[in-house]
């Protein structure tokens, strides 16, 4: 009777425990996809993030510099799209901290339900004294991605540190119900899940308010990928949302949040002891301050340039000469635009010479020509004088940072079969604002 008893207590137990594994198991969609990484708070930060269509319970990396030896854990988030199926996905977040710098890892991301493939990334040197280099570019969709091939084929033969992606995305990431925005992640997964791959929104991100942008990239900081700033080598980024400036339906709150946080963030960013390790400053938006194209009305408004109609508010143009920014990157305009040494319309070239070298203003560069359904955007006839180059090919920018004192932007032209139509290096012996 005893041992019948016993025998009894186990089968339920063993039932109790196939009930909890038949739920635990109860999960439809769970392979990870549209695997991506970013820097954290800090360059040997990384910071994972993916995809999956039902909950997995658990987010977890397994990685290791050779073999996958250790293991951190993370979040997820439920994000359903604003589209009339409210359709929802989970997006799973880890950070991999306190990396070895200079150092390549491999990875995988999932749960016990089910792991991504096998990627690698490599970690940035420490300190400043090292050469950065990235791929910067705006506007590629799903459609006509033009560049794809090219920053794939260059991200996998370990050509960058850093993508930067100017915003406009997929063309759009909520279309279709954001099976669109699923694709888009999809796509760019080969680079993105080996580069850091930073972005900042664009026009194209705006539906139910940038929800789609916010949920699906992790960007530093608190600001949901908004705004954010992060050191490599000798370079501060910083990223902006343009956007906020023509999407006031959204209200006028994070607008004057971003431009408060702009302020203390190059501020601090031109305290002598930050400036000393990180002189160059490198801030990237979506719609230009300047550019000379045929059929577009943003850079003639000009309201993050001036700030809001009537008032003037949240102007950024001073900042950039107040805090010395270097170079400003641009996208929108699906074409390529270099300009001379600019404040107020007005050129401040080093010398006649050597424009760049010790320019007495930033320099702006608009770069939104990597490819998408919108095709590429023409240019006036007769450019103001302070536009240097110009270019409607599809293509994207490299970006070399050697030093403290130079730096080199070229512009690739993919309908050449990548031929390089622009260069130009960029010369500081000192760094600080603008004498204007
Ligand atoms: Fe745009």
């Amino acid at each position: 009777m005893k041992s019948y008893i016993h025998l009894s207590y186990f089968c339920v137990l063993l039932a109790k425990i196939n009930i909890i594994t038949a739920q635990k198991y109860d999960c439809g969609y769970c392979q990870p996809e549209q695997v991506h990484i970013a820097f954290g708070s800090k360059s040997n930060d990384i910071v994972v993030t993916w995809t999956t269509f039902n909950d997995t319970h658990e987010s977890r990396v397994q990685y290791g510099a050779g073999a996958l030896d250790e293991e951190a854990s993370g979040g997820r988030s439920r994000f359903v799209d604003g589209g009339r199926l409210r359709r929802s996905m989970w997006i799973h977040r880890v950070t991999l901290a306190d990396l070895r710098y200079d150092t390549k890892y491999v990875y995988h991301a999932g749960s016990v339900y089910g792991w991504s493939e096998k990627f690698s990334f490599k970690t940035p040197p420490r300190g400043d004294q090292w050469l950065v280099r990235a791929a910067i570019y705006g506007d590629m969709g799903n459609k006509n991605a033009h560049s794809l091939s090219y920053l794939q084929d260059e991200a996998e033969r370990g050509h960058f540190d850093v993508i930067l992606h100017v915003g406009d995305f997929a063309y759009d990431m909520d279309t279709d119900n954001a099976l669109v925005g699923d694709e888009f992640m999809r796509q760019i997964q080969p680079l993105a899940a080996l580069v850091p791959y930073m972005t900042c929104p664009g026009n194209h991100e705006a539906a139910y308010n940038f929800s789609n942008y916010r949920s699906r990239f992790s960007m530093p900081g608190p600001y949901e990928s908004m705004f954010y700033s992060f050191d490599l080598g000798p370079v501060h980024f910083v990223s902006i949302s343009t956007e906020y400036y023509y999407f006031l339906e959204f209200g006028l709150k994070m607008l004057s949040t971003q431009f408060q946080w702009l302020d203390r963030d190059l501020r601090e960013a031109n305290k002598p002891e930050n400036r000393a390790r990180h002189p160059w400053i490198i801030l990237y938006g979506h719609r230009p301050m300047y550019c000379s194209n045929s059929d577009d009305i943003d850079c003639s408004v000009e309201y993050t340039r001036k700030g809001l109609p009537l008032f003037g508010a949240f102007s950024l143009e001073p900042l950039l000469q107040q805090y010395g920014v270097d170079v400003v990157i641009w996208a929108h305009e699906h074409s390529y635009e270099r300009t001379w040494p600019l404040y107020d319309s007005k050129v401040y070239n080093g010398s006649v010479d050597q424009p760049y070298r010790n320019p007495g203003a930033p320099v702006h560069i608009v770069t939104g020509s990597a490819g998408c359904q919108e095709e590429t955007n023409k240019f006036k006839p007769a450019p103001a004088e302070w536009s240097a180059f110009r270019n409607s090919d599809y293509g994207y920018t490299r970006f070399l940072a050697p030093n403290h004192t130079h730096i080199y932007f070229e512009q690739v032209d993919v309908e050449k079969g990548g031929e390089v139509i622009d260069s130009v290096w960029v010369v500081k012996d000192a760094h600080r604002p603008y004498n204007i």
